[in-house]
């Protein structure tokens, strides 16, 4: 395998003398990593991708280990990138469908992990509705325990395969204008986002809704605004969030229709940002909401790259957790 190349921002020697292992059991959010574990898991990530590229899309990295994906939410593109990744790593998966498992007779997380612990899986990948559910599981598991969305706390996977796509586009994090505008209240991606970009050294303006911007946002190191057009003029990167109903008790503005004519991303709002902007979305999209369909399909969209970036992204995590290192990775 090629090395992977380096980024324009850190070079990628110092890098390697700094990190070639993650060495913690757990990944339970981007707030406790370092940057040179978050340098780590993006260069591993690019060797896994050449992975992906190749005819036969697989290595024996985790051969013999045991992945269970333990989903309580609904999920599209974290559990299948997850379930790809595992499959391409050589592991045993294994998905729980929580709607007929005991879950629903009443068993409690807690149990409900317990008793898939005593058939010794090696890693527990858990989406959960409540925050801080990965952080239970990391306490009473032997298991990694990897987070894939917790309530409105982290998405770590989301804000490393944003970072990564970032990464491929513009060579580096550090100094640029990363606009994140929509529901800021309800986003794990938002603040798994803001703690890798900041750490990273860029430019982060959040921008929404004055009811959907949190009122701790100040202590995060970002610049929050409800001016749309101060946030994405002369940004590089446009990131939409998803207006999230289903966590809503009560109104926050005054309809959708309102929403999208005052935030929403169109054609004409793109215009003050950088020529060679990008536009990012974690998904689902709400198209007439957040984002008009023109900008979503448009040009400047890398929406279905940070799909595919999501499997060599959790590659690298889960092949990292398992004790590998940057060295030996996609050998
Ligand atoms: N971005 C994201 O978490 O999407 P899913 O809910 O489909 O996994």
């Amino acid at each position: 395998m090629s090395a992977p190349a380096g980024t324009q921002d850190e070079p990628r020697t110092d890098r390697i003398q700094a990190a070639t292992a993650l060495r913690r059991k757990d990944l339970l959010g981007i707030a406790e990593l370092t940057t040179e574990e978050i340098a780590l898991v993006l260069d591993t990530a690019e060797a896994m991708k050449e992975v992906g590229e190749r005819p036969i899309k697989k290595v024996p990295a985790l051969r013999g280990k045991t992945v269970v994906n333990l989903f309580f939410e609904p999920s599209t593109r974290t559990r299948t990138s997850f379930e790809i990744a595992e499959k391409r790593l050589s592991a045993d998966t294994l998905n729980i469908a929580v709607g007929t498992s005991s879950v629903v007779k009443g068993e409690t997380l807690a149990d409900t992990a317990l008793n898939l612990e005593a058939m010794r899986p090696d890693m527990i990948v858990l989406r959960h509705s409540s925050s801080g559910a990965c952080h239970l599981l990391s306490r009473i598991c032997r298991s990694a325990i990897i987070n894939a969305g917790d309530g409105m706390h982290e998405h770590p996977t989301q804000a490393l395969l944003d970072a990564f796509t970032i990464r491929e586009h513009k060579k580096r994090l550090a100094g640029l204008k990363v606009a994140i505008v929509g529901d800021l209240q309800h986003s794990r991606v938002l603040r798994s986002n803001i703690h890798l970009l900041t750490k990273m050294g860029s430019d982060v303006w959040v921008c929404g809704p004055p009811t959907l911007i949190p009122a701790d946002i100040g202590r995060f190191g970002v610049r929050a605004t409800s001016a749309v057009d101060d946030a994405v003029t002369g940004a590089d990167v446009i990131m939409l969030l998803r207006i999230q109903l289903e966590r809503m008790e009560g109104a926050y503005f005054p309809s959708l229709r309102e929403y999208f004519n005052v935030f929403g991303m169109t054609e004409a709002r793109l215009r003050r940002a950088k020529p060679d902007v990008i536009i990012m979305h974690p998904g689902p999209m709400n198209r007439g909401v957040e984002i008009a369909s023109e900008v979503a399909d448009g040009p400047y969209s890398v929406i279905l790259e940070q799909v595919a970036n999501g499997v060599a992204v959790r590659m690298a995590v889960l092949y990292l957790l398992a004790g590998g290192t940057e060295h030996e990775a996609a050998a």
